[in-house]
């Protein structure tokens, strides 16, 4: 009675830490005997040759290495198959082929002592079934752990047909305009693909949870809420990415690869906007609050603009920049895109510097002016430098009003406003500014709803407003 009541309520639905602590040694330990019991295997075939007899006195020690660490693969991958979440089929297949493995490796070694007369069946016979079993055993252990896909994922299509799989699925072809990206099939389920599916497979549904297809995903796992379409927040999934990376729920878990923060952002959405199936990110997303985290995911926003050739900046200009303080570099070896910085100077900006700055329109990418008594009507000039990328204005007297003459810069990824004047006109600012990427605001008026109001607008949109 005890031990049927240990057996069904207890041990096996329970088991103990250290149990399951011996089971994870399981995939380490069970390369013992599969590497004992090739050499045994190879070394009894080698007796059939003549030059080779001397090695039948070390038969019986192969042999018996081989079964005893087959015992202790045994014993370990019961340990192991009771922390659960294995496709049972497979399990039972790999179980009791490993045992019969063991059990024909101790048979082996008793056939090779010269000693014991108890089974006259032929040895070489004893030694294939065990070299095939052990085949057998290995593929099913290696179906448990990596889904029963995994060995022929990249065969020839015939072998694959042949073991009854279908032909290879034609990769999706890699998105190049934004307009043709799916959120699910570029977005959500590639995720899966590279963060999740080593544990939610067909073997391995840990959880309960298949994250292979749409439908499987869609039928969820144990809790019954893993993904419930138009809300993020109750969905099991989601509350799962978004822990601390500490908790015992954190997925993915055991320490491997997390998802990024544009990851959860974009699986957020989905949910929100029901989960579907398919379809364009473009269409679902009207706001057009995703355009530049989606692009920049897909990494279909490389800045153009450094593919362009410039022509070589007139040297008398760059002189004349030099001599009142500024500092000039080029910024690339093969082209003549320049860097010009201010912010170190011991002169005075001068309104006229920003006529010889406009000179330079086609080649000035990033510009410094931080600290530089930047007045706002000096922007007007500066935003026509439409080449800027990078634009440092901080430590300056500048208000919103200088703000507004930026809105042409479209291939600004970087803004650099701290410690300045600016206020709520960033809110009027940042739309225009389609690659932006970047924004400082720290120690500007700007206050802490404008900040939440552009975070929500912008998911994608870096914002940095007070140190961490
Ligand atoms: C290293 C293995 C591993 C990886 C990788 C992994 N998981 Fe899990 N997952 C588990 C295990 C084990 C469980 C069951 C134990 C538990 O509930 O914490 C689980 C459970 C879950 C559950 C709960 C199932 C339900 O609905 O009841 C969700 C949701 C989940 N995982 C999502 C994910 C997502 C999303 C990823 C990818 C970011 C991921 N997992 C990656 C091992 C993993």
């Amino acid at each position: 009675m005890g031990f049927i009541f240990l057996m069904n309520g207890g041990i096996l639905d329970n088991p103990p830490d250290v149990v399951l602590f011996f089971g994870r040694f399981h995939p380490v330990v069970v390369h013992l005997p599969i590497g004992f019991l090739i050499m045994a295997i190879l070394a009894q075939l080698a007796t059939r040759w003549p030059k080779y007899k001397l090695l039948e006195i070390y038969l019986p020690l192969m042999w018996l290495m081989g079964a005893f660490s087959a015992l202790l693969a045994v014993v370990f991958g019961y340990f192991l198959s009771l922390s659960g979440g294995y496709d049972e089929d497979t399990l039972f297949w790999h179980q009791w082929g490993g045992i019969a493995v063991m059990l024909l490796s101790f048979g082996c070694y008793l056939i090779n002592k010269k000693s014991s007369k108890i089974l006259s069946i032929p040895k070489w016979t004893m030694v294939v079934i065990v070299g095939l079993l052990l085949m057998f055993t290995g593929h099913m252990g290696g179906n448990l752990t990596h889904g029963a896909t995994y060995l022929l994922e990249y065969a020839p299509n015939p072998v694959r047909n042949m073991a009854g799989l279908p032909s290879k699925v034609v990769p999706r072809e890699k998105v190049t305009v934004l307009d043709s990206a799916d959120v699910f099939l570029d977005l959500v389920l590639p995720m899966m693909q590279t963060k999740c599916v080593s544990c939610h497979n067909e073997g391995k549904r840990k959880g309960g949870l298949l994250l292979t297809t749409y439908a499987d995903m869609m039928l969820g796992g144990e809790s019954g809420n893993t993904i419930i379409p138009g809300d993020a927040i109750k969905s099991e999934l989601v509350r799962r990415i978004t822990l601390p990376m500490a908790h015992d729920d954190f997925m993915p878990s055991e320490g491997k690869l997390p998802m990024t923060d544009q990851e959860v952002l974009l699986i957020q959405w989905w949910i929100k906007m029901g989960a579907p199936p398919s379809g364009y990110v473009t269409q679902l997303d009207k706001e057009k609050t995703l355009t530049s985290l989606v692009s920049n995911y897909l990494g279909l926003d490389k800045n153009s603009l450094f593919n362009k050739k410039v022509p070589l900046p007139n040297q008398a200009v760059v002189e004349t920049l030099l001599g009142n303080g500024f500092v000039i570099n080029p910024l690339m070896k093969d082209n003549y895109f320049l860097e010009a910085n201010f912010s170190l100077s011991e002169y005075d900006l001068k309104a006229s510097d920003m006529d010889t700055l406009l000179e330079l329109k086609e080649q000035l990418v990033w510009l410094n002016l931080g600290n530089s008594n930047i007045k706002d009507a000096y922007l007007e000039k500066i935003g026509l430098l439409q080449n800027l990328v990078k634009l440092d204005l901080s430590g300056n007297e500048i208000t919103d009003h200088g703000l507004k003459y930026l809105s042409k810069l479209e291939n600004l990824e970087s803004l650099n406003l701290y410690g300045t004047k600016v206020s709520k006109g960033v809110l009027e600012l940042v739309p225009h500014l389609t690659r932006l990427k970047k924004i400082y605001l720290w120690q500007s008026e700007v206050s802490k709803e404008t900040i939440t109001q552009l975070k929500e607008q912008y998911p994608g949109l870096t914002i940095i407003f007070e140190r961490d």
